[in-house]
């Protein structure tokens, strides 16, 4: 009897050791690691929206983790704990069925977007296999002062009224938002927009540049595909309301680059695009995207789906990026 209880006793004793040493002490440090430089607490809508979160499950399909893998790269730099200090309980998930979304609030800074992706993943990533959360919509017949109509393209909005989001959906894409990385030394925080629609070639074909000019027109259709059909949409028709059509658009297909290579380098907020004033914001690109990098993606719009504007060198993206914000 004795022997028993030495042999289930010392098992327990073992057992306890191990689980001190391999997850209660590691768990205790890790949730002390202080906060890493520029990581802020959440406030209570985005706190909200982590809840939101949750309990919708995003989490089976997304992680919150950069790993130091190559294949990590386009989320960002390697997470580090101190980018943890305000998140606690960590959603770090473990399925990778969609991307990470560590750095959304970098690459999709868009709320427009967010809110339409939210509301069917199909009218903005036309394969994807996420589900829709309308139900963190309403549909009403007229919109309520001081709400905004969420401008879903018209084959995928109700027949009649208009989608406006819940609170829960304000507080999802709140917290979505919010989820940037901030920089460490030595690591990269760049990424890249549109990962996940990289496999859908664009409904356009890029001609080789001519005498006089260095570029590389198919690398420009994919890194459009890459960085900007996630909004522009891969036909380059954007979506209305939403993001504008870049066809016989004033800054892509006019001889002077200077305003198209502008608004890729440092973005837009607030500007009239063909008459319409646009409440979404474009990021920057100036950051992730190098100056060759950018002369294709400015070449392949200005002679895509129609255009025909005079093609740019990289050295014309290098003058404009000297010149600052
Ligand atoms: C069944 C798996 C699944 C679930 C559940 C899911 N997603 Fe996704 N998500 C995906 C896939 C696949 C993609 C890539 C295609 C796309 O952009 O729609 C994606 C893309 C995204 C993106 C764009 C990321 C980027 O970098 O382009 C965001 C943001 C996002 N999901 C948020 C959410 C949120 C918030 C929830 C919960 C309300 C959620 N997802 C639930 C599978 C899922
Ligand atoms: C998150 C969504 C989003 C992404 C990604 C995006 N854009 Fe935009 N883009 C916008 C919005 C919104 C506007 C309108 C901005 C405004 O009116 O202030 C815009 C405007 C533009 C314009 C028109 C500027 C003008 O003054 O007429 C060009 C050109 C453009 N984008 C090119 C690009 C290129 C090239 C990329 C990829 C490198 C890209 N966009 C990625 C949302 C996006």
């Amino acid at each position: 009897m004795n022997k028993l209880l030495a042999i289930a006793g010392g098992a327990l004793g073992i057992y306890i050791v191990i689980v001190l040493l391999v997850a209660v002490i590691p768990a205790i440090e890790l949730s002390q690691a202080p906060a890493g430089p520029g990581v802020t607490a959440l406030t209570p809508l985005q706190d909200e929206g982590r809840q939101v979160y949750a309990a919708n499950g995003c989490g089976y399909c997304h992680t919150q983790q950069v790993r130091p893998l190559d294949e990590d790269k386009p989320f960002g730099r390697p997470s580090a704990p101190g980018d943890f200090a305000f998140q606690t309980p960590e959603l770090l998930g473990s399925e990778r069925t969609g991307p990470d979304l560590t750095n959304v609030g970098n690459s999709k800074p868009s709320d427009v977007w967010q809110y339409i992706h939210l509301y069917d993943p199909r009218a903005v990533e036309p394969e994807s296999i996420m589900p829709n959360f309308k139900f963190l919509f309403d549909v009403v017949p007229v919109v309520p002062p001081g709400e905004t109509a969420v401008p879903v393209p018209e084959a995928f909005a109700p027949k009649n009224g208009k989608v406006i989001p819940t609170l829960q959906a304000k507080a999802l894409v709140s917290y979505l938002l919010s989820l940037k990385q901030s920089p460490i030394p030595g690591f990269s925080t760049a990424v890249a927009m549109g990962t996940a629609t990289a496999a859908t070639p664009p409904a356009a074909t890029p001609a080789p540049a001519p005498t006089g000019y260095a570029y590389d027109a198919a690398k420009g259709q994919s890194l459009f595909t890459a960085n900007c059909a996630a909004c522009h949409q891969a036909s380059g028709q954007g979506i209305p309301g939403a993001f504008p059509s870049l066809i016989g658009n004033t800054a892509v297909d006019d001889a002077d680059p200077t305003l198209h290579i502008q608004t890729v380098l440092h973005g837009a907020h607030g500007v009239v695009v063909g008459g319409v004033k646009y409440n979404s914001a474009m990021p920057p690109f100036s950051g992730q995207l190098s100056d060759t990098d950018i002369a294709d993606i400015v070449n392949f719009e200005r002679s895509a789906w129609g255009n025909h504007a005079k093609p740019v060198n990289a050295a014309d993206v290098a003058a404009i990026r000297a010149k600052g914000n």
